[in-house]
Parts: structure tokens; sequence; C-alpha cells
């Protein structure tokens, strides 16, 4: 049994109280509808996946599509139905919206671009980022570290990995704040943002093809499988899906991740102390712990079926939605020993914040040393930093995807 105390009722999922804390009304799903149809905040209904097993199952299932096109309610032309991709827009033919053999061909360019080895070379560009942003603020006290740190970090590492030059880097800053503040509905500024973006990429992919650098942009122009290159809409949509797979989810495992270590004395301590002796083993597993405790990805992307599943006892029928519940999957008793406590030492611990299957993170290695950069920074440089808020009014985002917190009021003694 997971110690998190159950509701008694079918839990009110995407309330504010839910947006808050939403591990208890998991915990009921988990117990009595582990696979359950629900309504959704924007209307559209789809089967919620909260246990483990048939979590890491449903994430694998080739039946299970990522095509919007399979979804049995037909999207108006303005996607009515609000699921991402149903908009035929040229950005969103990417990684997340499409299945084999295009997803394999895609993928398998893409990742001679975006090598282990460039994420590894980039390590001293994050320290310098992280050192940067904290010299911001360090000498006032108090800061918010979601728009001081956490926010701008993850932007300006993937736009330098892009090869972003320095002076466009701030209007991204922008275009990125605009989507995360409203949620990527489809509301004006949302679609006049991602329209900037796609203008300014695609010209600077252009652009590029002229005069190749050693960046990631220049590495996804020249990288060839097969005589095979990448086309420009397909570069395009592949830097769209690398800068908003890659941003908001790195703001919140540095948000969420500074919040539970704040709120775990202990653990923080057991960290700091490994850190000033020169270890980093507790880092590393400690970053995977947070993911698995509170990690950004609340639910995974959608899913359609293409031919009827039969999923933890229940029956989809073709054309049916289904996501992921990623962070019930994570709490699941039957998969993880004491799943609601945080232990940085956890070992035992395969889990699904990055996904799994085809559509794994194709990021994890630059969320990893991005993740752990800040946290380890943040600890060294501020060492009595605390909490300035109670927990109880810090406000969650309740986006459907995405979990995060809006700000993060903290207080330290200035660096002087
Ligand atoms: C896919 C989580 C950071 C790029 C995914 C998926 C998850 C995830 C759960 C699979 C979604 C699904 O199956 O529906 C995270 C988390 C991150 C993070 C928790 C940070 C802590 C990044 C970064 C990048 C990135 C930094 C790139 C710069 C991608 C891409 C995909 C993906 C391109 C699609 C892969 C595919 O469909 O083949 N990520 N991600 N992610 N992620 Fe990340």
């Amino acid at each position: 049994m997971s110690d998190a105390p159950q509701p008694e009722a079918p839990p009110q999922l995407f309330s504010q109280a839910f947006a808050a804390d939403p591990y208890p009304a998991y915990a009921w799903l988990r117990t009595h509808a582990p696979v359950r149809w629900t309504r959704l905040p924007s209307g559209v209904e789809a089967w919620l996946v909260t246990r483990y097993a048939d979590a890491k199952q449903a994430l694998a299932d080739p039946r299970l599509s990522k095509n919007p096109a399979h979804h049995a309610e037909p999207a108006g032309a303005e996607g009515r139905t609000g699921i991402p991709g149903e908009r035929k827009a040229e950005l969103m033919t990417h990684l997340l919206n499409i299945d084999p053999p295009d997803h394999t061909r895609l993928r398998r360019l893409v990742s001679k671009a975006f090598t282990p080895r460039r994420v590894a070379a980039f390590t001293p560009r994050v320290q310098e980022l992280a050192d940067r942003l904290i010299d911001g603020f360090a000498g006032r006290g108090s800061a918010d570290l979601i728009h001081e740190f956490a926010f701008p970090l993850p932007i300006y590492a993937i736009c330098d990995m892009l090869g972003v030059p320095a002076e466009d880097q701030d209007d991204f800053r922008d275009w990125a704040g605009m989507m995360i503040r409203h949620g990527g509905g489809p509301r004006g500024g949302v679609a006049r943002s991602v329209k900037k973006m796609r203008g300014y990429l695609t010209e600077l992919i252009h652009r590029k093809r002229s005069d190749l650098g050693d960046d990631l942009i220049s590495g996804l122009i020249r990288a060839s499988d097969h005589g095979e290159h990448l086309t420009e809409n397909e570069a395009a949509a592949m830097c769209f899906v690398l800068l908003f797979a890659g941003f908001e989810t790195t703001v919140n495992l540095i948000g969420n991740g500074t919040y539970a270590l704040l709120t775990h004395p202990e653990q923080r301590r057991a960290l700091a102390g490994s850190l000033a002796r020169g270890e980093r083993a507790l880092l590393e597993t400690g970053v995977e712990e947070l993911l698995r405790f509170d990690g950004p990805v609340e639910l995974a992307t959608w899913r359609f079926a293409t031919r009827p599943v039969e999923l933890g006892g229940q029956r989809i029928a073709e054309g049916e939605p289904v996501l992921v519940v990623l962070a019930a999957a994570d709490r699941d008793p039957e998969r993880f020993a004491r799943p609601d406590a945080l232990d940085l030492s956890r070992r035992d611990n395969q889990h699904l914040g990055y996904g799994h299957g085809i559509h794994y993170c194709l990021g994890a290695p630059l969320a990893r040393l991005e993740g752990q950069t800040a946290l380890a920074t943040l600890l060294r440089r501020l060492p009595d930093l605390g909490l300035a808020a109670d927990p109880a009014d810090l406000r969650w985002r309740g986006g459907l995807i995405m979990r995060g917190l809006r700000e993060l009021p903290v207080a330290f003694t200035p660096a002087g």
C-alpha cells in the first residue's frame, strides 16, 4: 500500500487542490480504477492509465499510435479537441506525433547529431550558465528561483546548443515564456509566438545551410542516413520539438527538484555533504529520484488506439485516446518500495519520468546534465538556501501534461 492517504470517493481530478498534490488521487485511481475513461478539462475524453505495469506496457505498445489522425473524433480546422498536433501545422510533424517507419528515420537522423558526446562537451557551458544566473541574485539574499534560475537556464542552454546567436536568445526567452504561461492552448499569443519561432527557425536553418558550424542545427543539416537528409521543414520541426520538449520539462525538473530538497532537509543535508566531499554518486541517483518522486511530465503525450487493445482489464476501442500518467506509475507500490518517500540514494529506480520504448526521451542526457549542474551549484553557492513561503501558498501550474511551480521564493545569506 502507498503511504499517501487515499480519498474514500472518486477524487476530483484537475482541481486546484489536485494541482497542488495529485498523488492521493492517483493512489485512489491505481487501486480502484487503474485504466479509467475520464473527461479532461478541455472536454476531450481519454483513458487514464495509472499503474506502473500497465503504463510501461502502453508506452511500448505499437497499437497505440502517436499520430493524432487516429483519434476517433475528427478535429475541426481549429483543432477543437485541443489535442496538440491535430492542427496541421508543419512544425507539428515531429517525433512525438509520428510512428514508425517515419519516426525511426527521423530519430536515427537526429541521433547522429544530438549525441552523448555533444552533450558531454557542453558541460562547462551549462556550469557557466548556472553560475552566471546565480551571480545575478546572489548578492540580494532572495530570489524567485523559477523566474531567475529554472526558467532561463534550459532556454539559454538549448539555444546555445542549437546555435541560436546570443543576440537572438532573449526573443526565444520571450516566446518560450508566452508558451509556458499560457499552457500551449490555441489562443492568440501562443499561436503568434509559435509562428514567430517557426519563421525564425526556418530562416536560421536556411542561413546555416551555407555557413555550417559545429552547432546542433548544422549537425542536423549534415546528418544523413543512407544518403537521406532532413528536409528544411523536418529540420525546423525537429528544432521546435527539441525546444519545447526540452524546455518546460527542464524548468520543472529544476523547480520541483529544488522544492523537494527544501522540504526534505535530511535528504538535502545528505546531498550537500556528499557534494562537499567531492562525490557525485548521490547527485546522480538523486536527480533520478527527484524525477520519480515529482517529475515534470505528469502525463506522457497522447496515444491513440489503432486497433482494440486490452489494458489492465479494460478494452480500449479503436480511435480512443490513451494518456499514461507517469506521475502515478512512478508512485506505484507494486513497483517501488516506500513510493511516497524521497530517497536520493534509491538504486532500484527504473522510473518512467523519461517515458519508455521508442519515444523514450531523446534529451535525457542533456536534462540530466542540466538538472545535476543546477542543483549542485545551488547547494554549493547558497548553502543556507531556504523556502521563503509557506508550501501551502505556493501555486502549481494546472496544465495537463506538465507539473511545476509558478514561482519558488527563496531566501539565503547574501554572498559578498
Ligand atoms: C520525449 C521527459 C528533457 C527532448 C520525452 C518523453 C518524456 C520526456 C516523458 C516521452 C513522451 C511520450 O512518450 O509521450 C523529459 C523530461 C525532461 C526532458 C522529464 C527533463 C527533465 C528533454 C530535453 C530535450 C528533450 C532537454 C531536448 C533538448 C525530447 C524529445 C522527445 C522527448 C525530442 C521525443 C522523442 C521521440 O518521440 O522519439 N521526454 N524530457 N527532452 N524528449 Fe524529453
